[in-house]
């Protein structure tokens, strides 16, 4: 399972004489197994267990910060998956009462829950119950396993918004995030819904709502090997992450959006001090690029504040113009690439202010910075950035908020109004994911042409670059990406029969003009004998006649459109991949993060 997570793994065992030995360890899964191999493996043996690789979210990848996490008696254990959505609140009442927190997550809360439920009150000495009247109280998305000591024979495990299987083996059970975790022992698994819980006994197993009324799951047979089992049933992790691209967004979005304000993840500048802004700085490299390129429409419209957006290679030799009013906004997937990195490091030098947009929790970026913004894309394994570039581009929408709300650019309803807009994105995402197969069968005609150019106006020209981008990394194909009002001072010159340019449509509602102008710019590459593949919004009737080939998106505000038109763009580059017969997960020459300048 170290696929879903790898930055700390842990695993309870109980003894079943009441005791529960736990070891964690920050890193990769071998750290914990050599640890383990030092203590004597056999100090772990008992009946039922768990363990835990974790991707962090909350406080960093550290010894301490490693699931299970435990009550302050050590007899209940949890491993959780997902955000604790209300873990402040809910850890300040813990605190007041007296409870000693061991580590910086949301998750510890859960199990201090559990612990004093199972002590006192109504459900007093009665594991399950005290489980279930805590998962009620429980906001934001999540997995949880709990166990007891005194209690070998019971897990309860229970899910909201993230995923949870039961494997029923014989004379054995099994849960997991997913069939990986036990496709060796069983082929018979059942899947719970929503808002489910189930409680694992040695006689099997019985599913329940939050309430404890009881549950159906659903049953089915397993009928991948292991390795198509940790892709979901795809034969790469990067389409599997191309799937994952609607949970990225809603988890991105989640918990930073609370009593009526945008809030940042970390924050070590006052509110005086974002207020003071003057000037923002994008940097990034790769993807993570296209996706600052789109922050600084949505920046610049909010906050009136001039954004400049920069290569994070160029950034530092450029001798850019930074003071203590200049916000940097460094945006890392990894958040180790060195080029980022050390224009951080640069900007700090020149007393600027930095902001992180990072997907790994307590990398050297985040580590570095002043403020934090982490998207919540999990582990992203394909080295061509997906899910990770998406999850990007809704944050950067949260910085622009932030920077909004604080200069008072925009009105507190107007912040909720663009966040409410964003928490519609997850769903049309789903929609486009659903589809795209017409683009598939588009790329696999298109899989032997020597070049396919990209067009866009708007924040459509940083989706062409993508596009391109995406085809390039993954195809090996040459691709460029163009702002289609430059068309005339050059590219047009490359056009010739045949050629497949595709083209990034904006709204015909929103900026009318942006719409009239690609509309003439497909005219004069058709004219031209281009092969015209147009990504436009569905009911836009007028561009029908300019596009061989129409992909429709659902209509969203124009900023936002990105989110949706991406999508196409990464699903015909992976399938010209793999119609080349390429490694989509692993390209040549490429790294997922890069380490030297
Ligand atoms: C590499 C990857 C790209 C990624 C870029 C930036 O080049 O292949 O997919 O966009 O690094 O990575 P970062 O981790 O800083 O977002």
């Amino acid at each position: 399972m170290e696929y879903r997570g790898y930055d700390s793994a842990g695993v309870a065992i109980l003894d079943g004489a009441g005791q529960t030995a736990v070891e964690r360890k920050a890193g990769r899964l071998s750290n914990l197994e050599a640890e383990l191999d030092d203590i004597g493996r056999d100090t772990f043996t008992g009946t039922s267990g768990m363990g835990h690789t974790r991707w962090a979210t909350h406080g960093r990848p550290t010894d301490r910060n490693a699931h299970p996490h435990r009550d302050v008696s050590g007899a209940v254990s949890v491993v959780h998956n997902g955000i604790i959505e209300n873990f402040a609140p809910l850890r300040a009442e813990l605190e007041a009462a007296g409870v000693e927190f061991s580590s910086d997550t949301d998750t510890e809360a859960a199990v201090h829950l559990v612990a004093r439920a199972y002590a006192d009150g109504p459900t007093a000495g009665d594991f399950v119950a005290s489980a279930l009247s805590v998962l009620q109280r429980l906001d934001g998305a999540f997995t949880l396993v709990f166990t007891h000591s005194d209690h070998p024979d019971t897990i309860v495990a229970a899910r909201r918004s993230t995923p949870l299987v039961v494997g029923v083996g014989e004379g054995e059970m099994f849960v997991g995030s997913d069939v990986a975790a036990f496709i060796e022992h069983t082929r018979n698994a059942v899947e719970l819904g929503q808002d489910q819980v189930v409680v694992i006994t040695s006689a099997g197993y019985d599913i329940m709502n939050f309430d404890g009324t009881s549950a159906e799951g659903r049953p089915f047979r397993i009928d991948w090997d292991l390795a198509a089992a940790e892709k979901g049933g795809h034969d790469y992790f990067m389409l599997k992450e191309i799937q994952e691209q609607p949970t990225a967004v809603a988890d991105t979005l989640l918990g930073h959006f609370t009593g009526g304000k945008i809030v940042l993840d970390e924050q070590r500048l006052s509110d005086q001090e974002l207020r003071d802004v003057d000037k923002v700085f994008v940097v990034a490299c790769g993807s993570a690029y296209h996706s600052g390129l789109l922050a600084k429409y949505a920046i610049e419209h909010w906050t009136r504040l001039p954004v400049e957006v920069e290569l994070a290679s160029e950034f530092r030799y450029r001798d850019p113009v930074l003071d203590r009013s200049t916000l940097v906004v460094a945006i890392s997937q990894s958040g180790e690439t060195a080029d980022t990195l050390e224009a951080v490091r640069h900007a700090k030098e020149q007393k600027a202010r930095v902001l992180a947009v990072c997907n790994t929790n307590g990398a050297q970026i985040p580590r570095e910075a002043d403020a934090v913004l982490y998207t919540r894309a999990g582990p992203e394994i394909g080295v061509a950035s997906t899910k990770a570039f998406l999850a990007q581009v809704t944050a950067n929408f949260l910085v622009g908020l932030a920077l909004a709300q604080a200069r008072g650019t925009k009105y507190p309803d107007e912040v909720a109004r663009e966040y409410a807009d964003l928490e519609a994105m997850p769903a049309l995402v789903e929609r486009v994911l659903e589809s795209v197969e017409p683009v598939r069968a588009l790329a696999r005609e298109l899989a032997s042409s020597p070049t396919v150019l990209f067009l866009g106006r708007h924040v459509g020209y940083p989706v062409a670059l993508e596009g391109a981008l995406k085809l390039k990394e993954l195809a090996y194909m040459h691709a460029e990406g163009f702002a289609a009002g430059e068309l005339k001072h050059g590219p047009i010159a490359l056009i010739e029969d045949g050629l497949p340019v595709i083209v990034v449509m904006p709204s015909p509602k929103g900026r009318a003009v942006l719409h009239s102008k690609l509309l003439s710019n497909i005219r004069e590459i058709q004219a031209r004998g281009a092969r015209t593949v147009v990504i436009a919004e569905e009911g836009d009737e007028a561009v029908r006649p300019f596009a061989d080939h129409l992909i429709e998106i659902p209509a969203a505000p124009t900023l936002f459109q990105p989110l949706l038109s991406t999508v196409p763009l990464q699903v015909f580059a992976a399938e010209v991949a793999q119609t080349r017969g390429y490694d989509v997960d692993k390209p040549r020459n490429l790294a997922k993060s890069v380490t030297v300048e």
